[in-house]
């Protein structure tokens, strides 16, 4: 059976933040950011606009695209590190939200590699003949657990969500192989502060194995479906910092006009990162189907993932 991507949505908040928003308060400026992230600009979400209602906005658009209905949807994994609340679940609040039938609902958790877990989640419930349409959503309200005084981490969040119904694709379309993995022992790098609620994250440690694990995911993944580079027509990476992008595409060996950066419009929005940026490359024609695409997350844990898919229903 050939399992992929039957429908697609997305959602990014209306507000925008701007670099220059944060030189009123910290020691930074757009020219640094700019150089040293790529980052441009953010979207943050309202206060009163949480985690579970940006999820429904890219949901209903994934439902609407695939051409079913809610009620054909059989199973709900959301991929967040920043739920409404620690329980009820985003994944149980959307159950109720989209009028979705009782069916089974749970988050995951796996930092800025989320998608790509929920993704491969969902594909083996499909693969199993057990569910028809699972609906995975990648979304993060990352400007509530953002330390606005940290000058090293409050320009470079954003919040946002993508949203994919995964079921059976046709000949030719699908996921074609992917690589997970993940090291306990880099989670001192990146973490939620159990006092303050806030992010902390030694950046040159995760930027080192960052740059090391991007390449070597998307190496083994483009692998394992017997690839080579010459394939791959968008490599869709982890929109964290250009830099470490830019690493991973020559590692990759791919061409500069095939990697897909939405960084400086949202900056980094976790486990949204790269269904944001599925979502631009869609809107602006580089995404089409039948194409051969390489998707890879990094994140907290440390996790990572990668994915290799040819796009279309
Ligand atoms: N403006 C100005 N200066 C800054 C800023 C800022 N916003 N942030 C840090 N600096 C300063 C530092 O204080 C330091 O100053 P010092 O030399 O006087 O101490 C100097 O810049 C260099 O700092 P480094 O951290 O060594 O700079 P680096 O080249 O590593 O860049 C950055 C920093 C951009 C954060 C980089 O390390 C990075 O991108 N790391 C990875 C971040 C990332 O991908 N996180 C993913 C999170 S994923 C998730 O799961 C949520």
């Amino acid at each position: 059976m050939n399992v992929g991507i039957k429908g697609f949505g997305a959602y990014a908040p209306s507000k925008v933040i701007d670099n220059a928003y944060f030189e009123s308060f910290l020691e930074t400026s757009d020219e640094w950011i700019s150089k040293m992230t790529g980052i441009k600009e953010r979207r943050w979400a309202e206060d009163d606009e949480d985690t579970s209602d940006m999820a429904y906005k890219a949901s209903l658009e994934a439902i609407e695209d695939a051409g079913i209905s809610s009620k054909d949807i059989d199973m709900i994994i959301v991929a967040t590190s920043t739920g409404d609340y620690p329980f009820p679940s985003v994944a149980n609040i959307l159950q109720e939200k989209l009028d979705i039938g009782k069916v089974a609902s749970v988050d995951q958790l796996a930092a800025c590699s989320g998608f790509m877990y929920a993704m491969i989640n969902a594909k083996q419930f499909v693969q199993s003949g057990d569910y028809h349409n699972v609906l995975v959503v990648g979304v993060d309200k990352l400007s509530k657990i953002t330390d606005m005084s940290d000058r090293s981490t409050a320009v470079l969040f954003g919040d946002g969500a993508g949203a994919a119904i995964i079921g059976e694709v046709s000949e030719g379309h699908g996921i074609l192989s992917y690589e997970l993995g993940s090291d306990g022992s880099g989670g001192k790098y990146l973490y939620q502060d159990q006092d303050t609620h806030k992010i902390v994250m030694n950046g040159r440690e995760v930027f080192k194995f960052a740059v090391r694990i991007m390449g070597e995911a998307s190496n083994k993944a483009v692998e394992k479906a017997n690839l080579s580079p010459d394939d791959i027509d968008l490599f869709i990476p982890h929109q964290a910092n250009i830099r470490i992008m830019e690493s991973a595409r020559l590692r990759l060996g791919i061409p500069e006009e095939k990697m897909s950066v939405s960084v400086d419009k949202y900056g980094n929005t976790s486990a949204a990162s790269i269904p944001l940026s599925i979502d631009q490359e869609l809107k602006n024609g580089k995404l089409k189907d039948g194409d051969t695409i390489v998707l890879v997350g990094f994140g907290g844990g440390l996790t990572w993932g990668a994915i290799t898919l040819k796009w279309g229903k």
